[in-house]
């Protein structure tokens, strides 16, 4: 009795600092999740895998993808944005399956000049097709400091968040025909590039190559993928609910399901059905 007892004693506090351990290494750990897939030496990991940054300069941006893939998730990510005049820059972060009847949900961060405003720019594909573009702006500065964005995406729904906050919900309704992500499995992917033909002001501002190279840096990575947890039968609460109308009431700046020009045969039918 008294072996174990001490012995108890002894083995608790070190299994408890060991299990604290794995648990912070595993969160935020870029080697063990993630490989560096393009940029020959513009992305990297660094402080033990808790950071990693991808740079962009007129020569090539630069990229990273999941070992792991998901077949739904509850998956966070902080990014600090390119600092400055981010012009022209585009930072993607985004899910996504292989084939030609693929699977997406995208966030991108599109640059701009010092002192003016990025645009996060949303969309879902299901079996290859996409056109569901909603677009922010962001209540803070992204380039200040790290903010958490968030895909939860389950049977019900898939909800873009940033820091907590609801942004986007785009609902399960295959019962009104409109395919949802299910089947196939998606690995994360973000990536560093110019697109100044598009990105920043529709493609009026340029990037500025004496700026560069442009940085984006990325931590505590956390992504559940355990269907047994609360998060894949979690539907938007109330205070949710009304986060997410003051977020499209006041930062949307564009929504496909507005744009009735756009689509003169009648807006795409998850827009309109309830
Ligand atoms: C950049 O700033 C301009 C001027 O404030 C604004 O119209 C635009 O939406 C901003 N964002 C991007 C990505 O163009
Ligand atoms: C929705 O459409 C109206 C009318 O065209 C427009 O004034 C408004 O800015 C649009 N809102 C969004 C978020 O696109």
């Amino acid at each position: 009795m008294a072996f174990i007892h001490s012995s108890t004693v002894t083995f608790l506090p070190s299994l408890l600092l060991f299990l604290s351990f794995i648990t912070a290494y595993a969160a935020g750990n870029f080697y063990q999740n993630f490989d560096i897939t393009w940029g020959d030496g513009r992305a990297n990991i660094l402080d033990n895998g808790q950071l990693l940054t991808l740079s962009l300069d007129k020569a090539s941006g630069s990229g990273f993808q999941s070992k792991n893939e998901y077949l739904f998730g509850n998956i966070d990510m902080q990014l600090k944005l390119v600092p400055g005049n981010s012009a022209g820059t585009v930072t993607a972060y985004y899910l996504s399956s292989k084939g030609s009847n693929w699977d997406e949900i995208d966030f991108e961060f599109l640059g701009n000049v010092s002192g003016q405003p990025y645009i996060l720019h949303t969309n879902v594909f299901s079996q290859g097709k996409g056109n569901r573009e909603q677009q922010f702006y962001l209540w803070f500065d992204p380039t200040a400091d790290f903010h958490t964005y968030s895909i939860l995406w389950n049977p019900h729904h898939i909800i873009f968040s940033v820091d907590g906050t609801a942004i986007r919900e785009f609902k399960n309704m295959e019962s009104k025909g409109v395919a949802f992500p299910k089947n196939q499995a998606m690995r994360i992917y973000s990536s560093l590039w110019n697109a100044d033909d598009w990105a920043t002001r529709g493609g009026l501002v340029k990037t500025d190559w004496n700026e560069g190279p442009f940085i984006a840096s990325y931590r505590n990575f956390n992504a559940d993928a355990s269907s047994s947890n609360a998060w894949y039968s979690q539907q938007l609460d109330s205070t949710s609910k009304e986060r997410l109308s003051w977020v499209q009431k006041n930062y949307m700046i564009y929504n496909y399901c507005n744009d009735t020009k756009r689509f003169p045969q009648g807006l795409p039918t998850e827009c309109t059905a309830s």
